[in-house]
């Protein structure tokens, strides 16, 4: 077997089967899960009925690039979105969930031969999938630690100069797992002047762009009652902030995902859109690869992404959830209120993630991800220790009830 597999990290969610190894959990209180990032939102009807009506599509091999509607529907979303014109023939395609395509585009864009591209920046703390991409693409992995003291934001100066001519592909995540920070168009700008003096290609992971919120949520705002309408600013994406600083998408490949924006994470739904010559080559590879969509999946997807009733309703309840938590939160945990994305990134007391999350799951039998287990070693520092990443995914009762146990185990400890 491929001697790279060797090299694969255990998931966080092994490693917090063995933290948890040999632990009763407190069998007097019903268990609730905030550790995965699943949402659990119930799947809108019409898109069950979409994908039944899809069903007849079952008769054919699907084509990779996907059909004209599935292409279409996408474009036309980003137009609304994003404020961009994308060429449905050449600039978008449909991608069986943003997981393995973010896994997929490590394969078909680095460099890895000896006087190549070898090294792949990612943040850290990360969504796990950047690092075992790179690592199974031949590729070396460089960490940049995103703290508190820089904001959470990526510090490019802290890449080595003459590291950047050995860079083929830099991820990025905005709004971002597990931080919620979302990258300003400064961010932005600097990133792309480095892409464009260094050449590298940029995968921008926005799988979480439509949970944001209706309202501000720091300061007093997060005391404030949710409103029923939708009028919170979308966070800024990467094609939008290409196109604003005037530099059409090159080098660019933007993934997004039905899964968070319409709560179908089992449908395995999502989209790559940018840069024309990187979509061409992409293709080509996942023709090989052999990642077409299934007709049925693609009919429920033309119909997910031509609504936004819907993904205005997931919003309010996150905006809901958001709202009642943190001020149950706020004296027991450290935390900055999210950008977006459905995560709470808190600092624990005493800066032991894990005997947090263990302490946490014994005694209150809540599960929560200790922050060490989504981050490596760099620069002398793992950045997610004495961290927990929180996901309000689960019921607003079952999130605020996840929250008192939380202070009460706080404050037992304490
Ligand atoms: C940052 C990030 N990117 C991508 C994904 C993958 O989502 P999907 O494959 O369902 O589109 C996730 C899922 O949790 C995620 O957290």
């Amino acid at each position: 077997m491929n001697p790279r597999l060797d090299q694969l990290h255990p998931y966080p969610f092994q490693k917090l089967r063995e933290l948890f190894a040999g632990v009763t959990p407190n069998p007097a209180l019903a268990p609730i899960n905030l550790s995965i990032g699943e949402p659990k939102h119930p799947t809108p009807q019409f898109i069950k009925d979409a994908l039944i009506a899809g069903l007849d599509g079952l008769a054919n091999y699907p084509v990779t690039q996907g059909s004209d509607a599935l292409r279409g529907a996408i474009a036309a979303w980003a137009g609304r979105r994003y404020g961009v014109t994308l060429d449905p023939a050449t600039e978008v395609l449909p991608v069986n969930g943003s997981r393995e395509a973010l896994f997929a585009f490590a394969q078909a864009s680095v460099d890895s031969t000896r006087h190549g591209r070898r090294t792949v920046v990612s943040p850290n703390p990360f969504y796990q999938i950047y690092e075992g991409a790179a690592l199974l693409a031949g590729a070396r992995p460089f960490f940049l630690n995103t703290l508190p003291e820089n904001g959470f934001r990526m510090d490019w100066s802290r890449v080595p100069e003459d590291l950047w001519e050995t860079v083929s592909l830099v991820y990025v995540c905005s709004p971002g797992n597990p931080t919620g920070k979302v990258m300003s168009l400064a961010d932005w700008k600097e990133l792309f002047d480095l892409s464009d003096r260094h050449g590298f290609v940029i995968a921008a992971d926005e799988c979480y762009s439509e949970i944001y919120f209706p309202f501000p949520l720091a300061g007093e705002g997060a005391n404030a009652e949710p409103k029923p309408i939708d009028e919170g600013a979308p966070p800024l994406g990467a094609l939008t902030a290409s196109q604003q600083l005037g530099r059409g998408f090159r080098n660019l490949a933007v993934f997004n995902s039905l899964s968070k924006r319409s709560n179908v994470p089992g449908l395995r739904s999502g989209m790559v859109a940018g840069d024309a010559a990187l979509m061409k080559q992409f293709l080509l590879y996942r023709t090989y690869h052999g990642s077409a969509m299934s007709p049925a999946v693609q009919a429920a997807s033309v119909a997910a992404w031509n609504d936004e009733a819907h993904v205005i309703e997931n919003r309010r309840q996150y905006a809901e959830k958001f709202a009642a938590v943190m001020p149950l939160l706020k004296d027991v945990l450290a935390f900055d209120a999210p950008d977006a994305a459905f995560y709470l990134w808190a600092k624990v007391p005493g800066g032991d993630d894990a005997a947090f999350a263990r302490g946490l799951y014994e005694k209150q039998h809540v599960t929560v991800l200790p922050g060490s287990f989504l981050a490596r070693d760099a620069a002398n520092v793992n950045p997610g220790r004495g961290f927990v990443r929180i996901a309000l995914v689960d019921s607003l009762a079952a999130c605020v009830e996840a929250a008192k146990r939380i202070a009460t185990f706080v404050g037992e400890a304490a």
